[in-house]
């Protein structure tokens, strides 16, 4: 059960032209993004290219009031960078996008659905703990990086 009136949201694929605004809500939404890596526009669109990613944008009257990007890499579905506009909170739009997210992934046979929660974030931690997802306390995060801010 949601907050939001399937009416008042509606949820498309994003399209190169919306990098802008993504980036505006990201920003708006305090969520740290990689400007000058993995986010950077030709970077994102190359990503989607590869079919192996999908943004999903939540619209309410033409404005974008959220957005997620689900990746996978043929194993595991990544739910990344989930942003709602901080105006619009609590009204249902998180858990719809991340429902859109999980579906587009289990479309391609993907059965286990992850993210990755900075310590620091204990509303996401709250957010994804209520839809369903399991926190692994004996798993540390390592990653290699062929430069900073990829
Ligand atoms: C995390 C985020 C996407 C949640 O979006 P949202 O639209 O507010 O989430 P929903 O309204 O769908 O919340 C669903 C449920 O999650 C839980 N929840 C959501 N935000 C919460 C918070 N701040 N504290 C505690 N529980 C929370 C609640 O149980 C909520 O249901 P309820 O409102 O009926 O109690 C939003 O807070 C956000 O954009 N945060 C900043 C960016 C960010 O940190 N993204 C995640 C990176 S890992």
């Amino acid at each position: 059960m949601t907050g939001v009136s399937p009416v008042s949201v509606s949820f498309r694929t994003y399209v190169p032209h919306d990098y802008d605004q993504l980036i505006r809500l990201w920003e708006e939404a305090g969520l740290p993004y990689k400007s000058a890596g993995r986010d950077r526009k030709d970077r994102i669109e190359q990503e989607l290219l590869h079919g192996v990613g999908r943004i999903i944008l939540a619209e309410s009257q033409g404005v974008l009031v959220g957005a997620v990007l689900a990746t996978h890499d043929g194993r595991k579905g990544w739910i990344n960078r989930l942003a709602v506009l901080p105006r619009r909170r609590r009204s249902g739009i998180g858990r719809l996008l991340v429902e859109e997210a999980e579906a587009w992934l289990a479309s391609r046979g993907i059965e286990i659905f992850t993210c990755l929660i900075e310590t620091y974030n204990d509303p996401s931690m709250a957010f994804f703990g209520k839809l369903g997802y399991i926190r692994h306390d004996d798993i540390m995060y390592f990653s290699k990086r062929l430069h900073d801010d990829v």
